[in-house]
């Protein structure tokens, strides 16, 4: 366990059951942290469909599960799409408990998933604008409170195994990740000087929602059942088994601590060996 006890974190897309959002959320929060739970709450459009998105109530579930369990939290309508919600998030941390230490980008759009040359500008601008774009916003804000502030801080970006290789079908998502580990670096750099870490996480396969509906989408896209598809996958990593959104919580929590505290511009594989650069 790690003390967070008196950090403030805000997480984004954290209103999703089974999500890496989620588990990031209630991990910091069991380690002391007070959160921000933040999502984008309602259905918008054909792109940000029911299916896909964190909901206002399942915002507040894993708010009150969460305060079930001993820790603090709120819930804050947040789509990363929007500059000034993404302010109104950071500023929601401040009203609530007072300061900001910690900000999770975690938003992320991996359904929209197509090949290049059927590609529409729609939903190459969809996925850039939440992934990358989102991203720029939560790190802007958030360092422009830590640094109000005077005490440093903590960026972490929830980028993918697809930061680091290309995957046929994927150039949205893959051009946003990729981005995305541009962005740590820079930021890192700028904000070094004001006691703010900022890394990323690069996981590989997690089995949550957007999980689920990738290895339903890729599976029947190389004609495999699904535990054909799953098994190939586990074949290549060499520590057998696909990620648990609990790898990625343990990672942000050991990124918010002490124990870090000399880490910074740096995007971290947790994918049990499978990305190893
Ligand atoms: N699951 C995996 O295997 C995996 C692997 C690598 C990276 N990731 C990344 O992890 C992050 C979380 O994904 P997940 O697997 O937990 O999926 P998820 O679908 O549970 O979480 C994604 C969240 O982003 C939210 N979101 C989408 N558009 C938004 C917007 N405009 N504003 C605010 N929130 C928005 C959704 O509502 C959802 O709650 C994503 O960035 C994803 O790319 C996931």
């Amino acid at each position: 366990m790690y003390d967070l006890k008196g950090k403030v974190a805000v997480v984004t897309g954290a209103g999703r059951h089974r999500g890496l959002g989620e588990a990031m959320a209630k991990r910091l929060a069991a380690e002391g942290a007070r959160v921000v739970v933040t999502d984008i709450g309602t259905a918008k459009g054909p792109q940000f469909a029911q299916q896909h998105i964190g909901t206002t109530s399942e915002m507040d579930e894993i708010v009150a599960e969460i305060k079930k369990a001993g820790g603090q939290a709120v819930a804050q309508v947040c789509d990363v799409l929007d500059e000034g919600q993404v302010a109104a998030a950071v500023q929601k941390a401040v009203s609530a408990f007072g300061r900001i230490d910690v900000m999770v980008n975690n938003a992320g759009i991996g359904y929209l998933m197509t090949d290049i040359l059927s590609l529409e500008q729609k939903d190459w601008d969809a996925v850039l604008n939440v992934n990358l774009r989102g991203c720029f916003f939560g790190a802007k804000h958030a360092a422009k409170q830590m640094i109000k502030q005077g005490s440093g801080g903590i960026i972490i970006n929830i980028a993918s195994q697809a930061a680091k290789r290309g995957f046929a079908g994927a150039a949205a998502y893959v051009s946003s990740k990729h981005g995305l580990v541009g962005l740590t670096r820079t930021a890192a750099l700028e904000f070094g000087k004001h006691k703010i870490r900022v890394n990323s996480i690069c996981p590989n396969h997690v089995t949550t929602g957007l999980g689920a509906w990738q290895n339903e989408h890729f599976s029947a896209a190389g004609g495999q059942s699904e535990e054909q598809y799953m098994a190939a996958m586990r074949s290549r990593i060499p520590l057998g088994r696909v990620g648990l959104s609990s790898d990625i919580a343990a990672t942000a929590a050991f990124l918010c601590s002490g124990e870090a505290e000399y880490i910074t511009g740096q995007n971290f594989d947790v994918s049990g060996g499978e990305e190893m650069h």
